[in-house]
């Protein structure tokens, strides 16, 4: 409890899935959460909830799609709670075109959403940080990342990009600032269940150590670890969290 007391967090993709779970652990360790999505319904539903527990949020909506829209993240939190402390960028796209199909106007949106975003939201927050003399960062990549995927073009290019900027932000921005990222592996979402759930993923899920799909709070305490103190030593690291599955 209040590992996080005080601090001001930005978690993009907060209104499902992983980044929601993240939210409420960032919640019950003391931090003021900022929720961001398109979708206002399920935004107002994790403040809701988090203020029911006794803690502290408010939402902004963004389409990471969008730079402006982007950029205003930053500008809302200073304004709702004055300083940021932690950035979050969990917000993601999964696209499943083959790559004879896949247009360029697809992968354009998809790095909008996947890469782009991530870099515009910790250019803008990396001198409010800078000034205080400390911040994280965490990015969401994936095992996507890490190795290529049939009809996965656009999707494994852009995590590939994830790890690429995680490890030169963490050059450029240290010492005041760490950055690391999380490779989810299979985790049960929004997003994996529009591919078809457990079925989707079953054969790579029983070849793991672990044998089973993991959930978004395993993701949460994950990014826990990397924005408290427990994790000081540590920057430009891209941590798997995926039940030990080998590709
Ligand atoms: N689930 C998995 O197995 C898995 C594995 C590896 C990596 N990941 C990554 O984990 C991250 C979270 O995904 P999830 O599985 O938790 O999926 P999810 O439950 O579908 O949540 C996705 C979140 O991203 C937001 N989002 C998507 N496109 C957006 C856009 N254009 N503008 C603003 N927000 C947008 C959604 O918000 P709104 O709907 O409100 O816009 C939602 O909050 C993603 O980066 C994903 O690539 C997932």
């Amino acid at each position: 409890m209040d590992r996080l007391k005080d601090k001001v967090a930005i978690i993009t993709g907060s209104t499902s899935g992983m980044g929601r779970e993240t939210a409420y652990v960032f919640a019950e360790e003391g931090a003021k959460v900022m929720i961001v999505g398109r979708n206002a319904e399920r935004a107002q539903a994790v403040v809701d909830k988090i203020v029911a527990d006794g803690g502290e949020a408010a939402y902004v909506l963004a389409d990471m799609r969008d730079a402006t829209s982007v950029e205003n993240i930053a500008d809302a939190t200073l304004e709702k709670f004055g300083t940021i402390d932690i950035l979050y960028n969990n917000a993601g796209q999964l696209s499943i075109t083959p790559t004879l199909d896949l247009s360029l106007e697809e992968l354009e949106q998809v790095t909008r959403v996947n890469v782009n975003a991530a870099f515009i939201l910790s250019k803008k927050v990396a001198p409010v940080m800078k000034a205080k003399g400390k911040g994280i960062i965490i990015n969401t990549g994936s095992v996507a990342g890490t190795a290529a995927r049939h009809g996965l073009l656009a999707y494994c290019t852009t995590k590939h990009a994830v790890n690429g900027l995680t490890r030169a932000l963490a050059r450029e921005l240290g010492p005041e600032i760490r950055v690391n990222a999380i490779l989810p592996g299979a985790i049960m979402t929004a997003m994996l269940e529009s591919i078809g759930g457990e079925a989707a993923v079953g054969a790579m899920v029983e070849s793991s150590p672990l044998k089973r799909i993991g959930n978004g709070r395993e993701i949460g305490t994950a990014a826990l670890f990397f924005a408290t103190d427990d994790s000081s030593f540590v920057t430009g690291q891209l941590l798997r969290v995926d039940g030990g599955v080998d590709c």
